[in-house]
């Protein structure tokens, strides 16, 4: 059971409070699953961002959720559990004393702090918290990506935030994960037989996963710039999704278990170093092209300066245990691609004999397609006779499980859901520093390799799949990628 808890969010204004984070605790409270007495406790970096915040958030709120859930009596409701501060997190001054005395009320409430910052300020908010004495056995603290450059880099982070906060109350946020049918597949994958003993190298060819995005840049010129597609969804998402998909089973659901099971899977991923890099990644910027028959421009044009920044890559990846032993991970990301979906594949091995001859068609391998977005679903494709014909013609047909249709009221908000988890002190769903680090290692090598003047990134139009090599990462494999139109 969720007790009353104080969420102190320090960014209180920034791009991800107002458009996830603080429309997810409406949400939260909307749906009556915030208990009486919870506060929410914004810290803002001036005072007049302080007198002018619940408008601003208010606007906000109506701008990103969906039409049908704003209620303004609800929202009124919210507005009054909402205790906007001003702090300057770089000095240590009477605001932190204000702001102590505000949480010193309920010093055994579950306690917060949301670091909605960029990671360089961290470290002082960490520090002032301690100095301030709020860093009480009920408190943790959440962080969001990036976790760092690189493995050096997210050490330091990790490092200074391990100064005042113990690992187990360190909540390192990856929102994929709070995504329903990313739980899901742990669901399907432990709680059904029918799955449980076809995932393995026996039974399955290849597995991609593919996260595909339209937007471009979107004003992050800055951040990404600096980060690029491997750091900014590969080092995190994609590897934490590859994690869920081949994993053991843990012998409990715990987060502990859960977080060993995922970091074997890291770290038996075969490393990509030197000349095995360019053989097995591609690395992609897109250039002027077309979406939605309407003109968009290049990444270079968008950013106004030479850049070597990849906004796409494709990987083949290898886990090297006896599960998988020789099946192909095949990882993709990228933006401004033709359309927006992230999706898991798993593909299955023909069988081992074609009974049926030619003239009844091809069988299509079977599949099984775990749809995170736009819609949430789970997919079999499977070849069926078509009936009423004498002659025998066979037909993929699919047998599909839409969450959109079963669960017509249900807004998934990855972001609500990880709050609540460190509300209710549930680390389940968050990283541990060792993932970080495995992730890291395993990332770092490919950057370097990329350095060389032979793997600069390729040109690809807006508005297609990406690269052509691309395609041809697969093809020479003798398979190509799943895409939706
Ligand atoms: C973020 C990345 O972590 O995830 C963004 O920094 C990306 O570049 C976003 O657009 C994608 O998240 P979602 O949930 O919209 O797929």
């Amino acid at each position: 059971m969720l007790e009353a808890f104080d969420f102190v969010l320090f960014g209180g204004a920034g791009d991800l409070a107002l458009r996830k984070l603080i429309p997810g605790l409406f949400r939260a409270h909307r749906n009556g699953e915030l208990p009486e007495g919870t506060r929410i406790i914004p810290t803002l970096r001036n005072a007049q961002m302080v007198l002018e915040y619940k408008d601003k958030v208010r606007d906000a709120a109506q701008k990103h959720l969906n039409k049908d859930e704003f209620e303004a009596t609800a929202w009124d409701s919210f507005a009054t559990i909402i205790f906007p501060v001003f702090i300057d997190i770089s000095k240590l001054d009477d605001k932190w004393a204000a702001l102590a005395e505000l949480l010193n009320n309920g010093e055994n409430r579950q306690r917060v702090f949301y670091l909605s910052t960029p990671p360089s300020v961290f470290s002082d908010a960490c520090k002032h918290l301690h100095e301030s004495g709020l860093i009480t056995k009920y408190a943790r603290v959440v962080v969001e990506k990036p976790l760092g450059y690189d493995a050096k880099t997210a050490e330091e982070i990790n490092s200074s935030i391990a100064e005042y906060f113990k690992e187990e109350a360190i909540f390192r946020i990856d929102h994929y994960l709070g995504k329903e049918t990313v739980q899901n597949l742990l669901a399907l994958r432990f709680a059904n037989g029918i799955f449980e003993h076809l995932w393995d190298a026996r039974t399955i060819d290849n597995v991609q996963i593919t996260i595909s995005e339209t937007v471009g840049l979107e004003g992050r010129a800055s951040f990404y710039d600096g980060a690029g597609a491997l750091r900014d969804m590969v080092q995190n998402h994609i590897l934490q999704l590859l994690c869920l998909v081949a994993m053991e089973s843990p012998n409990k659901m715990t987060a502990e278990r859960i977080r060993a099971e995922k970091l074997k899977v890291l770290e038996s991923l075969r490393p990509l170093t030197g000349n095995t890099v360019k053989y097995n990644t591609v690395r992609g910027q897109y250039v002027a092209g077309q979406m939605d028959n309407t003109n968009v421009p290049g990444y270079l044009d968008e950013l106004g300066q030479p850049s070597n920044t990849e906004t796409f890559v494709a990987i083949r990846a290898h886990i090297d245990n006896s599960r998988w032993a020789n099946v192909p991970f095949y990882l993709r990301t990228g933006k401004r691609m033709k359309s927006r979906f992230a999706e898991i594949v798993i593909q299955y091995k023909d069988v081992a004999h074609r009974v049926y001859p030619e003239t009844a068609g091809n069988p299509v391998p079977n599949r099984l397609v775990i749809r995170l977005q736009p819609e949430e679903s789970i997919k079999i494709i499977m070849n069926s006779k078509d009936l009423g014909k004498h002659e025998t013609h066979l037909s993929p047909v699919v047998l599909n499980l839409n969450f959109a249709e079963t669960y017509k009221d249900f807004h998934s908000d990855a972001y609500k859901r990880l709050m609540l988890d460190a509300a209710a002190n549930d680390p389940s769903l968050f990283i541990h520093r060792a993932e970080v680090d495995a992730a890291w290692a395993w990332i770092d090598p490919i950057i370097e390799a990329w350095q060389r003047p032979e793997n600069k990134p390729l040109g690809y139009m807006a508005g297609s799949w990406g690269p052509i090599a691309s395609a041809q990462l697969l093809a020479s494999d003798g398979r190509n990628w799943f895409n939706i139109e």
